[in-house]
């Protein structure tokens, strides 16, 4: 049988934002009391997705300090394969914006569809290993996005 007859990826138009920062599945104990993945688990794995990205940027240690942004466009399912891409939007002082972006990957029937399912702007704080806030290190070297994962685009 045609391989690519029964693992057709279905994307919308919409392309995800930034690199893959982390990638995993969303499991039945992560269900909220309507049958979908509670926005909380999803909330906290894109926080550790743009903790990584802006840790990388900041060269060291960060500290989330507020959530700018957050939309649900879709609910998650269990069994999903949620990935959460990063992009450093904005590089203050001490602070950088992460905008992250969740895609959830499912079967609908033998095709496989990815969807946005929620999106937010996630700042950071600089600070150094004894927890104080310290200026973000120039860098004209790399650009403003996570480092290349050996998983790029789906
Ligand atoms: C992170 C922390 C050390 C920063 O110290 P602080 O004195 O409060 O920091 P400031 O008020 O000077 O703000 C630091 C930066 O964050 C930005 N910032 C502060 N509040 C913000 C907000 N609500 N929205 C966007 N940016 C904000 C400031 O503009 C500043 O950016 P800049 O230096 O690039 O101009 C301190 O707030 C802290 O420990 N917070 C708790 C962090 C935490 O426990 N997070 C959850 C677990 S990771």
């Amino acid at each position: 049988m045609n391989e690519s007859a029964t693992s057709t990826t279905v994307q919308t138009k919409d392309r995800p934002r930034g690199q893959l920062a982390i990638r995993l599945v969303a499991m039945p104990a992560d269900l909220n009391a309507g049958g979908h993945v509670f926005g909380g688990w999803i909330l906290s794995q894109m926080d550790l997705a743009g903790g990584i990205c802006a840790s990388e940027r900041a060269q060291g240690r960060v500290a989330t300090i507020a959530i700018t942004a957050m939309e649900f466009h879709h609910p998650v399912h269990a069994g999903d394969v949620l990935s959460c891409w990063g992009e450093v939007t904005k590089v203050g002082n001490t602070s950088l914006t992460v905008h992250v972006q969740a895609w959830s990957r499912r079967h609908d029937g033998p095709r496989l569809v990815d969807l946005k399912v929620t999106e937010g702007d996630f700042v950071f704080v600089a600070l150094t290993d004894a927890g104080v806030k310290r200026s973000v290190p120039a860098d004209q070297e790399r650009n403003q996005e996570c480092s290349p994962h050996p998983t790029d685009h789906p």
